[in-house]
């Protein structure tokens, strides 16, 4: 019977060892989709920085992995911004991003001496008085919309004029300029972020256009710019049909370039900023379920330990992942299967009709390319501690999250002494 290995390790052992559902994160493959932003951007003019987006993956141990290869981060939070920290990222490149923070966020922005991302009128005004109080200068950037559509799931088009996100385009002259004569302000940049899983990259060449149009503007109004972010969006082959077009970080360099070489010529040339997190850490990990039952109704359905609870995804994009049998991988595919998880909801479907070998229960399910927003989105429901993560490197495992137990299902909870 042959087994699947990634990192060099025997995934079915990897199941044996530390149990299931289990996340694996294959540290070679992580580094590499990181340094193929490094290789793409190096000898480009702009001086680009990459700052990956810890939402798509907060583990610690694969933060620090990338603060190593010289990372920046966009944060969405202060929880995001002290892993971080933890992690060694420098501040410099870190920027605080977010469409709704408090002033307890923009304290922690302030003292941490990141940059901000704007998101409206309200949170400059909010900033200003904060870093006021606060005696410091904090340097911001504007999150713009740009209203461009990518062809992506309605969830994560987040440049569209309809979205929550960033200052509607006909309005960042005039917040640039207030921003610009505000104490405490520095205003350095311009952002957007037009969505998430993006396969035809030349929406990034429209969206490096716009911005650079009003880094122009500005320039004319007397603003000069130091950066432009163009935020993250790159997508990843998770169907088998989409892997050979999925886009490479060079190849989104050539749809951003031309853009930059047309200001270039007019003397404006900002730095770039990217901010991938699918497609640096989405192909890098995989998540191991075992099968407690396999039953023949309506539908063929193999019912694993890992559902929504680990894996949200399909129910929440209708997305799609690969499934193997990870202890019969080379054997033939003969029926056809939907993988199913263990929570109390008909939704909760992670493959649909999918052909495998003979699967039968004691087998382990492989969901491929759940590196991304796999673990950062899980929860604990239907009473569920969320499952362990290893990081393997030439067969070697590593834990880098323990097994949740019943008490991370009791801490913080409270019983009033009435009820005792
Ligand atoms: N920068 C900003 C401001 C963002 O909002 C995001 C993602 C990124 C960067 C990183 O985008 P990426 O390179 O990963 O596409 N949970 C969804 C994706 C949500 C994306 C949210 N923002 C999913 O599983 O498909």
């Amino acid at each position: 019977m042959s087994h699947l290995y990634f990192g060099g390790a025997d995934v079915v052992e990897l199941a044996e060892k530390y149990g299931t559902p289990l996340y694996i994160t294959d540290e070679k493959r992580l580094i590499e989709n990181f340094r193929s932003y490094r290789t793409a951007f190096d000898d480009y003019d702009y001086n680009t920085d990459i700052y990956y987006a810890v939402k798509a993956n907060g583990n610690l141990a694969i933060l620090k992995l990338l603060a190593r290869e010289g990372a920046g981060a966009d944060v969405f939070s202060t929880g995001e911004l002290q892993l971080t920290k933890l992690a060694g990222i420098e501040r410099r490149k870190t920027l605080f991003n977010g469409n709704s923070k408090s002033d307890d966020d923009l304290i922690a922005a302030v003292e941490s001496g990141v940059r901000v991302s704007v998101d409206s009128y309200d949170e400059l005004n909010a900033l200003a008085s904060v870093s006021e109080q606060l005696g410091a200068e904090v340097e911001i950037a504007i999150r713009v919309n740009p209203d461009i559509s990518a062809d992506v799931n309605p969830k994560i088009a987040t440049g569209l004029k309809e979205s929550k996100f960033g200052i509607p385009y006909k309005d960042v002259m005039k917040i640039c300029r207030a921003a610009h004569s505000m104490r405490n302000i520095s205003l350095r940049g311009l952002h957007c972020h037009i969505g998430s899983q993006i396969l035809d990259v030349s929406v990034f060449g429209d969206a490096a256009d716009k911005m650079l149009n009003l880094v122009a503007s500005l320039h004319e109004a007397g603003i000069e710019l130091e950066f432009v972010d163009l935020g993250g969006g790159l997508g990843i082959g998770y169907r088998p049909e989409e892997r050979a077009i999925a886009p490479t970080p060079a190849e989104l360099r050539d749809a951003i370039s031309p853009a930059f070489e047309r200001k270039k010529a007019a003397g404006i040339a900002p730095k770039l900023i990217l901010e991938p997190g699918r497609s640096i850490v989405g192909s890098a990990s995989i998540l191991v379920s075992r099968v407690n039952a396999v039953k023949h109704a309506y539908k063929n359905f193999v019912a694993i330990d890992a559902g929504f609870n680990l894996l949200i995804r399909p129910v929440m994009y209708d997305a799609y992942h690969e499934v193997v049998v990870a202890n019969r991988y080379s054997e033939p595919c003969t029926e056809l299967y939907t993988i199913v998880g263990p929570i109390c909801e008909a939704g909760d479907i992670i493959a649909r009709d999918r052909l495998l070998p003979e699967v039968k229960r004691g087998d382990l399910i492989a969901i491929l390319d759940t590196g991304a927003y796999g673990f950062s989105m899980s929860s604990q429901y239907n009473g569920r501690p969320r499952c362990a993560e290893v990081l393997v490197r030439d067969g070697h495992a590593d834990l880098i999250r323990e097994r949740e137990s019943f008490e991370d299902l009791l801490r913080n909870q409270k019983v009033p002494a009435r009820l005792r």
